[in-house]
């Protein structure tokens, strides 16, 4: 457990949610794709599944969709069981990595494609049409076909497909994995954009994590089939609940230890290498019994180095072994006397800043007992 957290599960909000999965599980064969899965996500959220290749994200999706069948669990929209329901009858859309157009129709035809399978009426679509077109401002587009289009303009039919319908989800499967990178920075505030003007509850799968961060108000990291944590993107960040988590978003300094005292909130960790103590700030309530093994969590960005002492309750000494100088930033990667490897990060905010540390210094490194975190999974 982290000193921090909220409960993990709950979507935030008194809003009843548009999907619960409750307790869901696919396997194939030895696989458990998807293990024992509990989810709830509120009207209108931008949520993000995160996770490593293979960890069951697409998996997941399609189960949402209704593409995969749950073995166990279930799947809830709108308060209503959707387990057994075929994907037409539900009211989502996938929008797929691949996108899936049809070479041989025009912009507009693929975007009213589901429409017409539906039986909509000609004019009533060719007006949806016309109206997801300009949201995603393809009108100009609309005669072209798919070969005719620039990777971001083809990844804007998708999404102006999956849209058509209206559906209450969303479902974007990598959505952005096949574009460069600017073009990828620009679509995902454009689909920022879209999703607060359609207020429609967007559930996006990508392994990157700047960018589940930047898109989503929450965020749930998956491993091997299962949920390990759920939060918005600053929780996940500053108060990870395990060392998986804490290494998998961004970088983290991670410290093994064992707690030696606590006292007013503030536990006193003995770390194994060095044998040093540090102090570290826990919430009101939140205790852990002399004697445990733990792992004290330090962003590299909380940590200072420096040529002084700084003279706090945190403060180790070491050499900088490697220095890689980013432009706004400089990582210092510093061996501490007790042999432990932290990574340091310095912003270069002006030219006055005096003479930057150089491969080979002593440095004493320090962070506040606040800026650190302890992880006992
Ligand atoms: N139809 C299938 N038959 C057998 N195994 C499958 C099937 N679909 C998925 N799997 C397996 O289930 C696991 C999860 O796959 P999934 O496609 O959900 O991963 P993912 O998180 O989307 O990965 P990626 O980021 O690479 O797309 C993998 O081990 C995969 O090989
Ligand atoms: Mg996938």
């Amino acid at each position: 457990m982290a000193n921090g957290t909220s409960p993990a599960n709950s979507a935030p909000g008194a809003r009843p949610p548009v999907l619960s999965i409750e307790r869901a599980s696919r396997r194939f064969g030895d696989v458990v794709a998807v293990d024992r899965v509990d989810l709830a996500i509120g009207q209108g959220e931008f949520f993000a599944l995160l996770g490593e290749s293979g960890c069951g994200k697409t998996t997941l999706l399609r189960m949402i969709a209704g593409f995969e069948l749950p073995d166990e669990g279930r799947i809830l929209i709108d308060g209503q069981d959707m387990s057994r329901t075929p994907p037409y009858d539900r009211p989502v859309n996938m929008v797929f990595q691949s996108y899936a157009l049809f070479p041989h129709m025009t912009v507009a035809h693929n975007v009213g494609y589901g429409l017409r399978q539906e039986g909509m009426a000609r004019s009533e679509r060719d007006d949806r049409v016309a109206e997801v077109l300009s949201l995603v401002e393809l009108s100009a587009l609309a005669k072209r076909k798919p070969h005719q289009l620039s990777g971001g303009q083809r990844q804007r039919v998708a999404l102006a497909r999956g849209l058509a319908k209206r559906p209450k989800i969303l479902l974007l499967d990598e959505p952005l994995g096949a574009l460069d990178r600017k073009l990828r920075e620009r679509t995902q505030f454009e689909l920022m954009a879209l999703q607060a003007r359609t207020g429609t509850t967007f559930i996006l799968v990508t392994h990157d994590q700047e960018e589940a961060m930047t898109m989503s108000n929450r965020i749930a990291v998956m491993r091997a089939g299962r949920i390990h944590q759920i939060g918005p993107p600053r929780q996940l960040y500053e108060y990870p609940n395990s060392r998986f988590v804490a290494d998998f978003i961004g970088s983290a300094n991670l410290l093994m230890g064992e707690v030696v005292g606590m006292e007013a909130g503030v536990v006193r960790v003995r770390l194994q290498s060095g044998g040093q103590t540090v102090a570290i700030e826990v919430e009101a309530g939140v205790s852990f019994p002399t004697g445990q093994s733990v792992t004290v969590m330090v962003r590299p960005e909380k940590m200072e180095a420096g040529r002084q002492a700084f003279g706090g309750p945190n403060e180790l000494t070491g050499e900088v072994v490697d220095i890689a100088y980013l432009g706004d930033l400089s990582i210092y990667h510093v061996a501490t006397a007790g042999g432990i490897k932290v990574q340091v990060a310095m912003a270069n905010r002006q030219h006055r800043q005096g003479k930057p540390l150089e491969r080979g210094e002593g440095v004493h490194l320090a962070w506040h007992p606040s800026d650190a975190v302890i992880l006992t999974e």
